[in-house]
This record gives structure tokens, C-alpha cells and sequence, in this order.
């Protein structure tokens, strides 16, 4: 059993195959404090940990000076108003306008298995894997019950949290911060690592000390973002990619969120995650419940590295639904022709298509309405004959003749002020009442709070997907949430809109998975502005990038993998000079740095060179045989080009140890150099592997501590491939 509770000690215990979780309940009222979170321990008595000799930081005899204790005490779950002044978790604002909550142990469950959280992704698991512990704690004054749901797995060193409050009284409550989880770590010489970026530079490492004060990544767009990532990790201070402490935490959320950590007077670090308090209230009725979305949490030993590969196991065996489908290869009509297609020009891309062995054709934007361009249409889902006559059908059974598959794209969450839909509804999009609400790219974001939106813009996507041989759909997003606010609920609850629209957008993706369990969905927010684990519940890819230039997904793609699978991650090869930075790179490269991802073209085969087409066979066999090393396998980070300026290299390893595959770039040469010699990680030491190349074979250990040798080329974005086969 992952997890157990001793009542002599009054310790819940929580074990994964190499971490240890405890909690201690203490005094006679049960307050429940945190005791220790790190590399799996004996079962001793670390109550100490608690410190509750240590005057004055503890109560001693009543009655009872508090201040102290609740200045200090580690609170698992912290709550607003009664001395604990770090973020707080929980807070309620009573009918009175008071905001103070203390939360006491009342109870527990321990049961096998991981339940569904209703209406949000988490993780699942069966009892053969994960083990359930629900900690009830209450404040008997609001008469508010709140429960603590941590999953521990046996197969994966990563927790689940989240947290369920209840008004268990007779008047209404409001919830004005619901965090997720709060964790307390000894904050000696701890680094913060958060992502950050933009449109186009999507998540770029961010590793700083981590200094007193609080310092956070968060986002207030309605979507996990751009800008900052649903993610953080502190690591100590001498921490590397496969040595050291490493502590990891992200979201199974896709909208406003907080991820926090604080250096406090005691050199303790609290760091917190869950959605962003600002903007954020909840009524709770009586008897009615309030569902956190829950937080991954992982301990490694083994540095970075080690954080990363709990993490793309527990996405990928426990979380992300769709793993197993199969990723067809992709051409993508987007930066082939934008809007400038008609039927015979997307014939013309099958066929392309077919001749060079790709599987799917993807129509991109611009099949709808009468979508020439970005100012109009998105609403309006039924299929523009003028362009494509005979619609989606037709273009589907004709590239089904050439044995190419076909995938559509969409945006459902948006509106077009030039659309029938707003000109009939036009109170479908989220606005204030009395302000005009803010355009961005041309479009509205609809109020998917509502049910009615809701399915009207479902059953329009869902009548187009029954209407012809669609295998593959595009879900893209491109604009964050302003003008936030419900249509559907009374000013006291506008609060919660930015929530509730999660939860339907939620809501939709679920119906869409369920209704057409064959498609395959893959999420996109102008590039990766909503990757994050909540998404991946439902699609089991996500376009990374807008930016698909080689030597900027090398970035993008090493910071994702920090926390994300590479069988999660869109990676196509695109047009050069690149649409996005102008760079020109050898399509060669393009394609080994897409490989390691779900692999498509964003271009227009036909306007390749000779030389460049008659690649395609060899890149698409490439990844056939060697991608799902990459994305099954466990991944090790050799260099980065982040930190050295010149090369890139990361490996991964099947499963089985049988496999490995090493993906080399020299990103620009340097003069007068020698070969560069890269120790290899996670084989197997004894077992012996073939280069398949050069036919050369040493044992694991021989490739760990001797290393390829990368020849020094004169040339910049110079790639290789290595493959290792155990003999
Ligand atoms: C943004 C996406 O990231 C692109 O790939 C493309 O689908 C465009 N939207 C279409 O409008």
C-alpha cells in the first residue's frame, strides 16, 4: 500500500518507488501540518520535523499565545485570516464580509484506485497502481468542509493533489482564493525555475536563486499562456540535469493559474499552485462543492533529468487519453498557402502527399464561411462550397482514392463580429454589460459559460465531422479572455466566469472525444499558448509553436520536454526562410529536429528543390523506426544550446533498454575545433550496443563513459543522428 496512517504518531505516510510524503496532525484540535517531502525514507519518527518544541513558536499551555505558532507552523493546507500571513490557500469571505478560516483534522479515507474529479482532467489510475488518501479537515465556525484527495502511484514518483470544499452550513459562503496545493520545503540554496515567453518563444527556461519574498509565474488570459507556464520547480542550488535535488510542480488546468514560491523569516519555502486568486470568487450554497483541478507534483534525486522523466511517465501512462493512437505524419496547409486555397489546390497537396508517403492532409484555416482572411467567419462551421465544391467530403474521398487521410481545422471558442452567428446572437460573446468588449485578431471569445453556446457551436463541428472521412482535428485558440463575464450567472457570481468557462471548453472537448473516439485531436493556441496537462486529458498532442524554424524549436522543444512528453508535442518541418525569423536552415536538420515529436510538413512540397523532396521518404522512414524511441522511451538532456551557444543534444532509451537514439545539432561552428565527445545516459551498463551506423560496439557503460564522438563540421545547423541497437 503507497499509503498508510500510523495513529500512534498520528502520521499519514505516502510512498512512491523512490519518494516519501508525511503529514502529522497535531494537538487535540488536529491542526495538519506538513512534515517532509524527498527521496524515500524508513519508516521513523520524523514528527520532529514538526518542531513543536521550539519555543515560542509553539503553543504551550492554555490559554494559549497563538501568534507564534501560526506564524510558523508548516499548515498543509494554509488558510486566510488567522495568523498564517504567506499565500494562503483558502479563503472565505463569511455572509458578515469577514474573511477568516481554521481548518481542523475530522477525519480520513484510504481506499485503492484514483477517483475522476467531475468536469476536470486529472490523472486516472486503477487500484493495481495508485492508492487514495482523502484527509477531511473543518472549520467548525463557517461550518465549511474541506478535503484533502492525494493519489500516490506505485509505478511513478509523482503525487496528485487537489482539494474539494464544502458548505456543509445554512448560509452561503464565498470562496475567494482555492489553491490547489501548497508545499513546504528547508529553503537552503534552492533554485526557482519557472518558463516564460511570448508568442513565437514560447516557454524559455528561467532559473534564478530563489530569494526572501514571494516570486511567482501565473497567468490572468483566461489560458495557461504564453507568457508563463502552469509550472515550477526548485532544485538545489548545485542541482544538474541527472544529479541532485529537484522538486516539480504543474497544473492539470488550462486557464488563470499561480504558481508560487516564497522564501520566508524562517528560510522555509511555501510554494503554492492552483488557480489565480485575482478575479477569482466562488458561491458556495449550502450543500454545494467546490472542485479544485489538481496539481502534479513530483521529488528526484537525479536532477532535472530525473523530474522530467516522472513527469512524461505519469502523462503518458496515467493521464493523457489517446496515447496509443496512432500519429499519422502531416501536411499542414497553414504556411503552404494560408487562405489561398480552392479544392484543386488542396487535391494538388494530397497528392503531394501521397507521392512522398505523408498520411494525412490537414486543412488549416480558411474552409468555412467565407474565410478569405482573418476578419470573418469564425462561428459559422459549414463548409464554403465556392472553394471547395462538393465540400469536406468530397475532398475527403478523393484523398482517401490517393490513400491520404483527412483532418479539418477549427476554433470553435470564437466569433466573428462579420458572422451570422454574432449577427443572430451577438449576446453569444462574452461582454461586460454596458462596454464594448475588446477585439483581438478580429474575433470575440464566446461565452462558453453557456450551455446553449456551447452546443450550438458543437452540434455546427460535430454535423461537419459526420458529413465526410475526417480523421484528425486541429482545436486552435487564438486570443486570450477579456471582458470576462457570464451571461448565464447573477452579478454576485461573476467571479467564477473565467472558471466556468474552463470547465466548458472542458465540457466541449469531452463530448467531442467521446462522440468520435476515432478522430485524433490535437489541441493549438496560436502555436503553444495552452499547452498544458489539462489539455493534454483530451488531445494527446498540442502544436508547439507557431514557430516551427529549426534552431527555436530546439529551445521550445528542450524547455516543454522539462515537463511534457515527446509524443505530446506538434513538430513539423516549415517553409524557409522561415515565416517566423527569416532563417534559412538545411531541410535536412528541419526534419531530425521534428523527428523526436509528432512529425508533419508546414509547407508546400511543390515548391521544394529536387534535391529537398527526394528527402521526405527518408525522413518520414526515419521516424517511423526511430520516433517511437523518442516518444515512448525515457529522455535524457546531454547539452543545451540554451546554455552553451553552439550545440544541442538529448538521447532517449526504450523502455526496454533495447534502443537508443541520440539527436545531435551543431547549431553554428566554431573554427579550429576537434570533435566533441558526448557521454551517453540510461543504458544498460553491461548489455551491449551496436552504432548502426558505423557498426561499432561497446557495452552501455563503454557509451556512458566514453561517449560518441560528434565531428566538428564546417557548417552551422549541422544534424545527426545516432542510433544505438543492443547486440
Ligand atoms: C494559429 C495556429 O497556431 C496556426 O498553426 C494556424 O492554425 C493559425 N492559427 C490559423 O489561423
Amino acid at each position: 500500500m503507497p499509503i498508510s496512517y500510523n495513529p500512534q504518531e498520528r502520521v499519514f505516510r505516502l510512498d512512491t518507488p523512490r519518494t516519501t510524503y508525511l503529514m502529522g496532525l497535531v494537538g487535540s484540535e488536529g491542526f495538519l501540518g506538513h512534515i517532509y517531502y524527498g527521496p524515500s525514507i524508513p519508516d521513523d519518527n520524523m514528527r520532529y520535523l514538526l518542531r513543536l518544541e521550539e519555543k515560542p513558536f509553539t503553543p504551550d499551555a492554555l490559554p494559549r499565545e497563538r501568534a507564534s505558532f501560526m506564524d510558523c507552523f508548516p499548515f498543509e493546507y494554509p488558510a486566510w485570516g488567522g495568523g498564517d500571513f504567506r499565500e494562503p490557500c483558502l479563503r472565505v469571505r463569511a455572509p458578515g464580509g469577514g474573511e477568516s478560516c481554521g481548518l481542523f483534522y475530522s477525519g480520513h479515507r484510504i481506499y485503492p484506485g484514483k477517483p475522476p474529479l467531475e468536469g476536470l482532467p486529472a490523472a486516472y489510475g486503477g487500484g493495481d497502481v495508485c492508492d487514495t488518501l482523502e484527509i477531511i479537515c473543518r472549520d467548525p465556525a463557517l461550518d465549511l468542509e474541506v478535503t484533502l484527495l492525494y493519489t500516490a502511484f506505485s509505478d511513478v514518483d509523482v503525487l496528485c493533489r487537489s482539494v474539494r470544499i464544502r458548505n456543509g452550513g445554512q448560509t452561503p459562503l464565498d470562496l475567494t482564493a482555492a489553491l490547489s496545493a501548497s508545499l513546504e520545503l528547508d529553503g537552503q540554496d534552492l533554485d526557482l525555475i519557472t518558463l516564460h515567453g511570448s508568442w513565437s518563444r514560447e516557454r524559455e527556461i528561467d532559473r534564478r536563486p530563489l530569494a526572501s519574498g514571494k516570486q511567482s509565474a501565473y497567468s490572468l488570459r483566461g489560458i495557461s499562456s504564453h507568457q508563463y507556464h502552469p509550472f515550477l520547480a526548485l532544485c538545489q542550488h548545485s542541482a544538474s540535469q541527472e544529479q541532485g535535488l529537484c522538486y516539480g510542480m504543474t497544473f492539470v488546468y488550462s486557464g488563470n493559474f499561480l504558481a508560487q514560491a516564497e522564501l520566508d523569516q524562517f528560510q522555509r519555502v511555501q510554494a503554492v499552485m492552483g488557480i489565480h486568486p485575482d478575479g477569482f470568487a466562488w458561491r458556495l450554497e449550502p450543500g454545494e462543492a467546490f472542485q479544485a483541478p489538481e496539481v502534479l507534483l513530483t521529488c528526484s534525486d537525479q536532477g532535472l533529468g530525473g523530474m522530467s522523466r516522472s513527469f512524461h511517465d505519469l502523462l503518458r501512462r496515467h493521464l493523457i487519453r489517446g496515447q496509443e493512437k496512432h500519429r499519422p505524419t502531416l501536411l499542414n496547409s497553414w504556411e503552404a498557402c494560408y487562405f489561398d486555397f480552392d479544392h484543386d489546390k488542396l487535391l494538388e497537396l494530397g497528392r503531394e502527399a501521397a507521392e512522398c508517403g505523408v498520411e494525412l492532409l490537414v486543412v488549416d484555416d480558411g474552409w468555412f464561411g467565407r474565410r478569405d482572411d482573418e476578419t470573418t467567419s469564425l462561428g459559422d462551421w459549414h463548409v464554403n462550397e465556392e472553394k471547395l465544391p462538393g465540400g469536406l467530403k468530397r475532398l475527403g474521398e478523393e484523398l482517401a482514392e490517393l490513400g491520404v487521410g483527412l483532418g479539418i481545422w477549427v476554433e470553435p471558442e470564437m466569433v466573428s463580429p462579420d458572422s451570422q452567428l454574432f449577427r443572430q446572437h451577438p449576446g453569444y460573446a462574452m461582454a461586460i454589460p454596458g462596454r464594448a468588449p475588446t477585439l483581438a485578431r478580429n474575433q470575440y471569445v464566446l461565452d462558453l459559460t453557456q450551455k446553449k453556446v456551447r452546443d450550438l457551436v458543437y452540434n455546427q463541428i460535430a454535423d461537419v465531422l459526420r458529413s465526410a472521412p475526417i480523421s484528425y482535428v486541429k482545436w486552435d485558440m487564438n486570443r486570450p479572455l477579456t471582458d470576462v463575464y457570464s451571461a448565464a450567472l447573477p452579478p454576485e457570481r461573476q467571479g467564477e466566469a473565467a472558471h466556468r468557462y474552463v470547465l466548458g471548453l472542458y465540457e466541449m472537448q469531452e463530448r467531442l472525444v467521446t462522440d468520435f473516439p476515432d478522430i485524433l485531436l490535437e489541441n493549438c493556441c496560436s502555436g503553444g499558448g495552452r499547452f498544458d496537462a489539462g489539455m493534454l486529458y483530451y488531445s494527446p498532442q498540442i502544436w508547439c509553436s507557431d514557430n516551427a524554424e529549426a534552431m527555436d524549436r530546439l529551445w521550445i522543444q528542450e524547455a516543454t520536454a522539462l515537463v511534457y512528453p515527446l509524443s505530446s508535442m506538434g513538430a513539423h518541418v516549415a517553409c524557409c526562410p522561415s515565416h517566423t525569423n527569416g532563417r534559412v536552415t538545411p531541410f535536412e536538420t528541419r526534419g531530425r529536429v521534428s523527428l523526436p515529436g509528432c512529425f508533419g510538413y508546414e509547407l508546400d512540397p511543390g515548391k521544394l528543390t529536387e534535391a529537398e523532396r527526394a528527402q521526405i521518404p527518408g525522413q518520414l522512414e526515419e521516424y517511423r523506426k526511430y520516433g517511437p524511441i523518442f516518444r515512448d522511451g525515457d529522455y535524457y538532456r546531454l547539452a543545451s544550446f540554451r546554455e552553451n551557444g553552439y550545440y544541442d543534444a538529448f538521447m532517449a532509451v526504450s523502455k526496454d533498454k533495447a534502443a537508443a537514439a541520440v539527436s545531435y545539432t551543431q547549431v553554428r561552428s566554431r573554427a579550429y575545433r576537434r570533435s566533441l565527445r558526448l557521454p551517453l545516459a540510461g543504458l544498460e551498463e553491461t548489455a551491449l550496443y551496436r552504432e548502426t551506423e558505423s557498426g561499432e560496439v561497446r557495452s552501455g557503460l563503454g557509451w556512458m563513459r566514453g561517449g560518441v564522438l560528434f565531428p566538428a563540421v564546417q557548417a552551422d545547423f549541422h544534424s545527426v543522428l545516432t542510433v544505438l541497437e543492443r547486440v
